[in-house]
């Protein structure tokens, strides 16, 4: 038996960033510094091609609109795996046309209505959750079809152009061959509807391709847009001045340590190959250097390591910033064990 003087033996804590006090994380000027950092957006490729497909989508409809002809609705699909920046893209794009459309969920008009798709993704649950983000008071006892009626009664009246779905691969998720073509058949009449037809904007996860591709009349509607994962050679330069930049917003100092090749390529490890991911990181980097440095700290790869451990709560030798043999090492793998290889277990 353990007596009350007797304590059992712990693991040392592993939050190798509880070891630096954060002196400066109530600095007014620091915490306005960190917001603006967590605001700042990086376009990619892929956001500039969205942003050229509904600019052109858009143009089109107003266009249709003026000369009174029947509309022609497209739709968009963004996919990418988790991190890549969709929901941000989307968030960005939304935030670009709020002039040119009208994106106030509260106004009597809304152009550009977007929401999550709910989980179990039926098609009930699916119309319930586009009733509420078009603002209209659902009473619940209503199936799928008649909902979705609803759903293109308010599509009208709000003038509604652009219908967002984030997460649309669950649209097909647990679902049966028979549910799949109802959600197929579901998104086509939106788009064909020859009293208002909506051009959706699908973001979701790879599978989604799979739901688009099943139906030949839908996949011809939408432009497929995909977020590529970064390269660990190609993008290296760009990756360098992308942390150039977070640190030049923040006004500190980058040091040698992440002014080059082998650092970037870990960052680009780290974030497993994501965008959103590196940003993220980067962010998180730069932020946790001004808590505990403020203005005066000079930006390094320990900082990374620092974040890294934290996040992932990993030892060092699962530290994509410090072990020599990274390459192995599953960044997405949070809070590891950390008793290091040598007690047995497969790196
Ligand atoms: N272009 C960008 N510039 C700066 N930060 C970005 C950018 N894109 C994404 N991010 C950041 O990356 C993180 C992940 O992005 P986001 O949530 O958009 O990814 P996602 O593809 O929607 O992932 P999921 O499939 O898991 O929902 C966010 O914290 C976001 O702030
Ligand atoms: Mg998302």
């Amino acid at each position: 038996m353990i007596g009350a003087d007797q304590t059992i033996p712990r693991k040392p804590r592993r939050r190798a960033m509880n070891k630096h006090s954060k002196k400066f994380q109530f600095d007014k000027i620091i915490r306005k510094t960190v917001q603006s950092l967590r605001q700042l957006y990086i376009p990619l490729s892929e956001y500039d091609k969205l942003d050229a497909r509904f600019g052109s989508i858009l143009e089109q409809r107003r266009a249709d609109e003026a000369d009174g002809v029947a509309f022609q609705a497209r739709s968009i699909m963004l996919v990418g795996p988790s991190g890549s920046g969709k929901t941000t893209a989307v968030r960005y794009l939304k935030h670009k046309y709020r002039h040119a459309l009208a994106t106030d969920p509260e106004k009597e008009f809304c152009e550009f209505v977007d929401l999550q798709v709910p989980s179990p993704a039926t098609m009930k649950f699916v119309g319930a959750a586009t009733l509420r983000a078009l603002g209209y008071p659902y009473a619940g006892n209503k199936q799928g079809p008649a909902i979705w009626d609803q759903v293109k009664v308010q599509l009208k009246l709000r003038r509604t152009l652009f219908l967002g779905f984030d997460e649309a691969q669950d649209l097909a998720r647990y679902q049966t061959e028979k549910e799949r073509q109802s959600v197929v058949n579901t998104l086509k009449s939106l788009m064909e509807n020859s009293v208002w037809p909506v051009g959706l904007l699908l973001s979701g996860m790879p599978d989604l391709k799979k739901i688009v591709n099943q139906d030949a009349q839908l996949a011809r509607r939408v432009d497929p847009i995909e977020f590529k994962r970064l390269h660990a050679v190609r993008d290296v330069e760009h990756v360098i001045k992308i942390v150039q930049r977070y640190a030049d917003r923040a006004q500190i100092d980058v040091d040698a340590s992440v002014r080059n090749e082998a650092f970037a390529m870990r960052l680009i490890h780290a974030a497993d190959y994501q965008f959103g991911l590196l940003a993220e990181i980067v962010v998180l980097a730069v932020s946790h250097a001004l808590f505990t440095e403020g203005f005066e700290a000079k930006l390094g790869i320990r900082h990374f390591a620092e974040v890294y451990s934290e996040r992932n709560g990993a030892e060092a030798w699962m530290n994509v910033f410090i072990a020599e043999d990274y390459g192995r090492i599953n960044p997405r793998k949070l809070l590891d064990d950390g008793d290091g290889p040598e007690d047995g277990e497969d790196a």
